[in-house]
Parts: C-alpha cells; sequence; structure tokens
C-alpha cells in the first residue's frame, strides 16, 4: 500500500486510529452504521452544548439530506419542537422523521412568516443573515452549519458582529471534529431506536462515480451508501 493522504474515503478496508472508533451499533446494518459517522456528528455538535431544552422550538432549514436529517431527529432526541424546511417530494419524509411542522422550501419563506424560533440550524440553501436574525425569538441562537458559500461567508463575517450587538447570537459552527465521545452517544441514540439513518441510494463500490456525481446534484434524500 502506497503512502496514505488520508482523503481516500472509498475502500473494502480503511485505517483509523481507535480513538475515532466505536462498534457497529447492534440494531443497524454496515451499510446504514457508514452512513451516520459525519453527518450525524455534525448535526449533533451544531447543536449548541447545554443550551437545549424540552420545549423549544427549533428550526432545521435543509432538513432532507445527509445532515439535516440527523438533525431533526437529533433535536427530537432531546424534545424540542421541529420545523423542518425541506421541498415537496420531502415534506412526508421529515414527518416520518419525527418532525412537528413542514415548510416546502419551493412554497414559503420562512424567514418572511411570523413564526420565531429559539434555535435555528441551517444545513443548506440560503438566506440573508438578517433573515434568519428576523426569525430568531429575542434570544434565539442560528448555528450555520453550511448550505450555500454566500451564506456560510455571512456568518463568519457578520455573527460575530450581529451576536456581539444584540442578545440573539448567530455564527458557523466551524469543521465538525469527528471524536468518539460524541459517536457513542450517535450509537446509543440509534441502539435506542431515536435515529435512524435514511439510506436514499445504496451503490455498488463500482458504481462510486456515479454516487459522487448524483450527491453532486444536491438532491440526495438522507445519505448515499457505497457497499463493498
Ligand atoms: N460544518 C461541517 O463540518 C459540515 C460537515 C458536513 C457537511 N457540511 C455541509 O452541510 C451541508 C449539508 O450537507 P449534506 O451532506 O447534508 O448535504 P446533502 O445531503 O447533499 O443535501 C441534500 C439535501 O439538501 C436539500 N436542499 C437543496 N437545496 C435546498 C434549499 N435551497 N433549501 C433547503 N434544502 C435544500 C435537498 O432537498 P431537496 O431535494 O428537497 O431540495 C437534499 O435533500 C453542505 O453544505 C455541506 O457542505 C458541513
Amino acid at each position: 500500500m502506497g503512502k496514505r493522504s488520508g482523503l481516500e474515503p472509498f475502500a473494502e478496508y480503511a485505517c483509523a486510529g481507535a480513538d475515532l472508533l466505536a462498534l457497529k451499533p447492534a440494531n443497524a446494518t454496515f451499510e446504514e452504521s457508514a452512513a451516520v459517522p459525519l453527518a450525524a456528528i455534525t448535526a449533533l455538535q451544531g447543536l449548541p452544548k447545554g443550551q437545549i431544552r424540552p420545549g423549544q422550538r427549533v428550526l432545521v432549514n435543509g432538513a432532507s439530506g445527509g445532515v439535516g436529517s440527523f438533525a431533526v431527529q437529533i433535536a427530537k432526541s432531546f424534545g424540542t419542537e421541529v420545523t423542518a424546511v425541506c421541498s415537496r417530494q420531502n415534506l412526508d419524509n421529515a414527518r416520518s422523521m419525527g418532525a412537528d411542522h413542514v415548510i416546502d422550501y419551493t412554497q414559503e419563506d420562512f424567514t418572511r412568516n411570523r413564526l420565531r424560533y429559539d434555535l435555528i440550524l441551517a444545513v443548506n440553501g440560503h438566506h440573508p443573515i438578517l433573515g434568519y436574525r428576523r426569525t430568531l425569538n429575542s434570544t434565539g441562537i442560528c448555528v450555520v452549519l453550511g448550505g450555500s458559500v454566500a451564506q456560510i461567508v455571512q456568518s463568519l463575517l457578520f455573527g460575530p458582529l450581529i451576536s456581539r450587538t444584540g442578545s440573539r447570537k448567530i455564527g458557523f459552527m466551524g469543521i465538525a471534529k469527528p471524536n468518539q465521545k460524541d459517536l457513542l452517544l450517535i450509537k446509543d441514540l440509534l441502539e435506542a431506536g431515536s435515529i435512524k439513518p435514511m439510506i436514499d441510494r445504496l451503490y455498488p463500490l463500482s458504481d462510486t462515480a456515479e454516487a459522487i456525481l448524483a450527491l453532486e446534484e444536491g438532491h440526495a434524500r438522507g445519505k448515499l451508501a457505497i457497499a463493498g
């Protein structure tokens, strides 16, 4: 085997530090388990630690993709009231993941209705940062996890300013940090049935290029998985 760059994500065998691993959940297939770590840990780390309380109103923008589908389920597991924003074709899916309310982003701009949220997870799509600010309640928090470059850049540039000058907080979460503690927490949630990976399509390893092209179209429903 040649020198590893650390960027070889698709292989039948791969090496990783023991401190980044956890046993496969008993009730998940290998493919489901493989679909979990980065997306679920990103969703988990997007939830501000120690500040989530049952009954809070949480909105997930981009609720139907890899990260968003876990964000909805993890937020629900904390006892919050979740609104999922996705396109029409994914509304039923979002409900099946436990979302209390759904908004079709092709029909309604949630930053322009009068509803306010304690926490917004901006996972996908784009809204101007002032739109997110307007949609938070007076002490609300908006965490930008991803989405358009403009959305991320605005959160990096203006998030700190908005957060310093008022009681609402907005910021980019940074890059998710894989670690065993969070992985074990996710494993517990999986084994308790609180979260379940949503696999849109399973590809054989030989069709990896096709899977990447499908992912790049930006409309995966949950995760695309590669089987060895
Ligand atoms: N911070 C980090 O460490 C970290 C880690 C992983 C990923 N990310 C970022 O997080 C984002 C999401 O990643 P992902 O893997 O979940 O992506 P993904 O699975 O490819 O997202 C696909 C989903 O996005 C939805 N979507 C597309 N346009 C949308 C819009 N305008 N509004 C709302 N939803 C929209 C699609 O729904 P429809 O088909 O219904 O349109 C689809 O279900 C990306 O920007 C990624 O770069 C960040």
